[in-house]
């Protein structure tokens, strides 16, 4: 096997798609995950897809002694952090529960990793580090000025990272990739977005929809300045995502970077307003999709759409997949989940 590679929030959405490009690539992924928002049913259908015996450990990364157990027992080269907390609304609600979560964990985590070595650390972010901006498309030249708690822990802890990397005598390199929308799932349909508690971002809520679990679509508002109306997101898809991951990694791993701290927007310069992408679901259903017009939700953006070109020229990467295969993975993943019923209340289903 090859380098190990500790991936925390390695059973969630993102996370589970990185494990499977990371053993594509010929790495050993050692997963972190607490289950906090991801089901123990998601190793044993990593283990399938892989075709390998993958270690997951039950942990907090908030829990010190723990994690220096971990990297005691399995020293690794890299770490490619994505554990966290990450809806919008909940972390104004509770701020400090974010805070905590996700600057203090992380910051206890990284700790950990310098004091056992160091090596190249990539950090999952998020395009809510620029905040609410009418310019388009964005660049990582753009000031950092989050307008949430959620987007301001992200904010923290690229500079966190950027300043544990620029001490004195420091081990450790720093990667931060600023996610656009993630969406779709693997096209085994063995893997997905599977959201624990009641979603807000528009792919699953669709599914929701059109599976029955809700009534109807709320459209957050169709008067904003974009061609008709309705937001206008920057999709990528999570294997395209993954993968992104795994060019960073091995650049960072060989020391690609001019800085010893880099960020990198992971968007694909093509955006996609909400009728586009329920129309594009509709197709793939061959049914309609039952919407209401709403209300902006506030916070909303009209245009969030990313300048790509530092990720392609810094680690040769640029999306391959587009909104049809966004949709088409995402619909057969429902499919598929539904069939063993794994949101049925119980979670006792697995894959068969
Ligand atoms: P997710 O909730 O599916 O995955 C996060 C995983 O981390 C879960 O499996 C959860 O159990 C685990 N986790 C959370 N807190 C933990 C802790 N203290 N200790 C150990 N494990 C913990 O979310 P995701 O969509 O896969 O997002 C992954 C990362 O990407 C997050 O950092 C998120 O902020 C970031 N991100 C996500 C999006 C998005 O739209 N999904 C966009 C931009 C950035
Ligand atoms: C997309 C578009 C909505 C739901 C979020 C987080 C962000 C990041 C990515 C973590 C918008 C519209 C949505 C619905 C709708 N996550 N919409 N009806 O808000 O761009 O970003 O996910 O880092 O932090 O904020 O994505 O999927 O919520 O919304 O009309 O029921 O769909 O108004 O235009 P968003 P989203």
């Amino acid at each position: 096997m090859g380098k190990k590679i500790l991936v925390t929030g390695g059973l969630g959405y993102i996370g589970s798609h990185v494990v499977v490009e990371l053993c594509a690539a010929g790495y050993e992924p050692v997963i972190v995950d607490n289950l906090s928002n991801a089901r123990a049913s998601v190793l044993e259908r990593l283990e399938r897809l892989t075709q390998q015996s993958l270690t997951h450990y039950d942990v907090d990364i908030r829990n010190r002694a723990a994690l220096e157990t971990v990297l005691e027992r399995t020293p690794c080269a890299g770490l490619i952090h994505l554990a966290a907390f990450k809806a919008v609304g909940e972390s104004v609600e509770a701020p400090l529960k974010y805070y905590d979560n996700n600057v203090a964990g992380s910051v206890t985590l990284f700790d950990v990793f310098e004091r056992a070595g160091g090596g190249g650390i990539v950090f999952s972010s998020s395009a809510m580090v620029y905040g609410d901006v009418k310019v388009f498309p964005l660049h990582e030249g753009m000031p950092v000025q989050p307008n949430n708690p959620y987007g301001s822990t992200k904010a923290m802890m690229e500079q966190i990272l950027a300043d544990l990397v620029n001490a004195p005598g420091a081990k450790t390199l720093g990667l931060s990739l600023r996610y656009f929308n993630p969406a779709g799932a693997h096209d085994s349909a063995l893997i997905g977005e599977d959201p624990k508690d009641r979603p807000n971002n528009l792919f699953p809520i669709v599914v929701q929809v059109a599976v029955g679990q809700r009534e109807t679509l709320t459209i957050f508002g169709d008067d904003y300045d974009t061609p008709d109306g309705t937001g206008v997101r920057d999709y990528i898809h999570v294997v395209d995502l993954a993968q992104a991951h795994v060019m960073a990694l091995r650049e960072l791993l060989n020391g690609g970077f001019e800085q010893r701290f880099t960020a990198l927007n992971l968007g694909t310069g093509t955006a996609y307003s909400v009728r586009e992408v329920v129309s594009a679901f509709e197709r793939e259903m061959g049914q309609p999709l039952p919407q209401t017009l709403g209300a902006r939700r506030s916070g909303d953006v009209a245009t969030l759409l990313a300048d790509p070109r530092a990720a392609a020229q810094a680690i040769g990467w640029t999306a391959q997949r587009d909104l049809p295969d966004m949709v088409r993975d995402t619909w057969r993943w429902a499919g598929a989940a539904r069939q063993w019923g794994l949101w049925d209340d119980d979670d006792s289903a697995a894959a068969p």
